[in-house]
């Protein structure tokens, strides 16, 4: 018999280490992680881990003799700095990839004849506004508003969120085959900062790098504006954010893709909070062209109202709170 699983891909990447910990924790389920990274070793034993790409078809066909998959959260993907410098590869990886795990939740969901849920973080990259008075004047942006990315790895997002609906609605609408049932659900996740962990190849990353530097009592050149502004959240809200929707009745959802945050600063505010903690930090604004493009391009916060409505979203981290109860006291210990 298969055992019951649910499969985690890019497992060992930042949101992926942060969900392993917190569903493993519960002993509930039996995970199934995927990465072409091993699991870092305070985790190991946590989930059954499978070294592999996500463009490994082959692989797939094995993983599911073995298991049967009632969820997927697919969050492998290459972050928007890095796909600016390889865009084709990006478009290989956040789009195949995610095509191909489709592919395999659709399958499964014909053999099991029961949904599978399948779980897609996107990202504030979806959204590109034309310049800054806009994105001041349209600060808190709702979901259906400038869907005009700018990045590879933005148009991989907005492009996946669609493919994801199209296999939970429309998938061979003309075809007579067993029909399949997946659940397709997105949240757009503003730029995350994790205490144990440090982002590579996301253009958000100024944020917990600026933190991170600072906890280790190392200068840090800041790649964008003092006055740059876009949303951020505290990773344990990312994770609680993807859950609850994850356990929202089907009923309750009235869309597919739903828009979380927590709170905005500029890069100076950030600094600023940075520096309450680490007084000697030394941090200076030095902005790269194009990442500042970027990141003026995105907006400087998210309306999250229809996820409160929906299913209760709420984080549970503001700023203060962010860095006071989880991001220093952590990022601390792990650097004593
Ligand atoms: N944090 C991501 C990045 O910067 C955006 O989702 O690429």
């Amino acid at each position: 018999m298969r055992k019951k699983a649910i499969l985690i891909t890019g497992a060992a990447g930042e949101i992926g280490q942060a969900l392993v910990e917190y569903i493993s924790t519960s002993g509930e389920y039996t995970l199934l992680t995927l990465d072409l990274q091993k699991m870092p070793e305070r985790l190991n034993g946590r989930s059954h881990h499978i070294i592999g790409d996500i463009l490994d078809q082959k692989l797939f066909a094995r993983l599911v003799t073995e298991y049967e998959l009632d969820t997927i959260f697919h969050l492998a993907a290459l972050l928007s700095t890095r796909s600016e410098f390889s865009p084709e590869l990006a478009h290989q990886v956040n789009v195949n990839g995610t095509l191909n795990l489709l592919q395999l939740a659709a399958d499964q969901s014909q053999q099991r004849g029961k949904p599978v849920r399948f779980m897609f973080p996107s990202s504030i990259a979806a959204y590109g506004l034309p310049d800054l008075p806009t994105k001041a004047r349209d600060f808190y942006v709702r979901e259906w508003d400038w869907n005009y990315p700018t990045t590879m790895y933005g148009c991989n997002k907005l492009y996946c969120e669609q493919l994801g609906s199209y296999y939970s609605q429309n998938y061979q609408q003309l075809a007579e085959t067993i029909p399949t049932m997946i659940d397709f659900r997105s949240v757009r996740f503003p730029g995350l900062i994790s205490a144990l962990t440090v982002p590579s190849g996301g253009t958000s990353d100024y944020g917990p790098e600026m933190l991170h530097a600072a906890a280790q009592g190392q200068p840090y050149r800041c790649f964008v504006r003092e006055d740059s502004t876009i949303p951020f959240m505290a990773m344990p809200d990312a994770i609680v954010s993807l859950l609850r929707l994850w356990e929202a009745p089907r009923s309750a959802l009235s869309r597919l893709v739903y828009n979380v945050t927590s709170f905005s600063l500029s890069a100076a505010e950030f600094m600023a909070e940075v520096q309450r903690h680490f007084p000697q930090a030394q941090i200076s604004f030095e902005p790269d062209h194009h990442r500042q493009g970027i990141v003026d391009s995105w907006p400087a916060g998210l309306n999250d109202k229809l996820a409160r409505q929906d299913w209760g979203w709420q984080p549970e981290y503001d700023v203060a709170r962010a860095f006071d109860d989880y991001l220093v006291p952590n990022i601390r210990q792990m650097y004593h």
